[in-house]
């Protein structure tokens, strides 16, 4: 039923693209990147203004559904620490901004982030130390948004990085049931259980349900 869609992926993280990609092709669904329909980055990204990643996801889908002219998949997901009211959320990816060398790669936000978050929870004990990966996904067909699904895994933040797959916090996202980071499992595992794999078979099984009652859906 799926079998032929295809839906650009809002946004230029490949890490996450991969991520989607690999839930999604199985599926039936495949994902073009944006980098695929504007190589030369004449898109400018926007701006994250939102308060939640609901509103943020909600607000890139519909940016470049309108930029492109294709339906647009959004992902805006962050991480929610409780010893820190909540932070980074949705400032994860410019937490620690103010130390980001000019020109900084993935590696480096990725480095000052993860320095960062264990600097302000270095007296934080073990019990307290409680967070969750949240993913917010939205699909828009340039001017409503037409599908939404969310995913959330809960973790521990370790007291230093431990294992080099993933991205971002992965290093230090401890699941105690399972004894690793997510940095630590293989791409398969993490898609089995994360927020992000979470939420893509969730927005699968929507869209499909949508295509099956509408034959004249703008997807197809
Ligand atoms: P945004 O959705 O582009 O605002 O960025 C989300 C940020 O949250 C990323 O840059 C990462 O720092 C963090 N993040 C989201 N999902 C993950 C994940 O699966 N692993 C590690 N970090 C993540």
């Amino acid at each position: 039923m799926l079998s032929g869609l295809k839906i650009l992926l809002a946004g230029r993280n490949p890490s996450k693209a991969r991520e989607i990609a690999a839930t999604m092709t199985p599926l039936g669904i495949s994902v073009v990147s944006l980098d695929e329909i504007d190589p030369d980055g004449k898109i400018l990204t926007p701006e994250e203004t939102g308060d939640t990643c609901a509103e943020n996801a909600r607000a890139k889908a519909n940016y470049y559904a309108a930029a492109t002219g294709q339906p647009a998949l959004a992902d805006d997901s962050g991480l929610v620490v409780d010893a820190l009211g909540g932070a980074p959320g949705v400032r994860s990816a410019r937490f620690a901004q103010e130390n980001f060398p000019p020109h900084a790669s993935r590696a480096d936000i990725d480095k000052a982030n993860n320095a960062k978050l264990l600097g302000e929870l270095s007296g934080i004990d073990e019990e307290k130390r409680t967070a969750r990966f949240v993913c917010c996904l939205a699909l828009s067909d340039g001017q409503n948004i037409i599908a939404e699904a969310s995913g959330v895994l809960e973790g521990v933040i370790a007291r230093k990085p431990r294992g080099h797959n993933g991205f971002g916090y992965d290093p230090l996202f401890f699941i105690p049931e399972m004894g690793r980071t997510t940095a630590e499992l293989s791409a398969e595992k993490k898609n089995e259980i994360s927020h992000r794999g979470l939420a893509v078979r969730k927005f699968a099984a929507m869209l499909k349900e949508m295509l099956e009652k509408d034959k004249n859906s703008c997807l197809k």
